[in-house]
């Protein structure tokens, strides 16, 4: 099988919903868990490639995308490009849940009501953050750090101090790749750990 890493193209957003959602259960495949399948790529993917196309890359195997590493170079603006251009089109789509309901679904809709959280306390030294998904076929072969290193150089070129990234307690491997990849512990919240690196130009 031949990989490639190449920019983003307008054609691939499709396969970044897919990709998003089969690796959105704690980076393994969450199809089964959302009756919508297209939820999980509204909040952690598709934003990202819209407004900053020049910081997303793709993952091929053969040539059909199996892979992103995507991102912001800054939260405060991607915020508010988000409550401006993003969600309010999503709010009018998927009503507020009843609030019993405490499906996948509900939660995610909740979650585009609310917006993106933001973390003040990191995006003043970190103020880029990236989400990266890989199809188990490209996993484990030293394709996320070639991903990873792409992105970075990228935020090093346009002067970008620092990124964070927020990953769950439930995906170790990820957190060990982080770590490889030499992020530092940030944010040690419940269920969740930030982590950042400051980019040398
Ligand atoms: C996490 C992910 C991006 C890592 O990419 P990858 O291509 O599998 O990782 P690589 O092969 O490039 O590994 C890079 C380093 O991380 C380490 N690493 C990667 N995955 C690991 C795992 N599951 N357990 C332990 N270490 C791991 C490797 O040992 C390697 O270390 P080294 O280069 O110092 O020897 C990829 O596996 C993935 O997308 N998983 C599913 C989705 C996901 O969990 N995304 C993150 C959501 S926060």
């Amino acid at each position: 099988m031949e990989f490639a890493i190449r920019p983003y193209h307008p054609t691939d957003l499709y396969s970044l919903y897919t990709i998003c959602l089969r690796t959105a259960d704690s980076g393994r495949d969450a199809t089964a868990l959302y009756r919508d399948p297209e939820l999980m790529g509204h909040l952690f993917a598709a934003p990202y490639a819209v407004a900053e196309p020049d910081l997303c890359f793709i993952l091929t195997a053969d040539g059909t995308p199996s892979g992103y590493v995507l991102g912001t170079r800054d939260t405060e603006t991607f915020t508010r490009w988000c409550a401006a251009a993003w969600f309010p089109a999503l709010r009018a789509r998927y009503p507020l849940p009843a609030p019993d309901d405490v499906s996948p679904d509900a939660r995610a809709i909740r979650d585009i009501h609310r917006g993106e959280p933001g973390h003040p306390e990191i995006i003043v030294d970190y103020p880029a953050h990236l989400h990266i998904d890989i199809l188990p076929v490209g996993q484990g072969q030293g394709l996320g750090r070639r991903m990873m290193e792409t992105f970075l150089d990228r935020l090093r070129a346009l002067g970008v101090p620092g990124v964070h990234l927020g990953v769950g307690k439930r995906n170790p491997g990820a957190i060990q790749f982080y770590e490889r990849m030499g992020f530092q512990p940030v944010i040690d919240a419940d269920t969740w750990i930030g982590f950042g690196m400051r980019l040398a130009a």
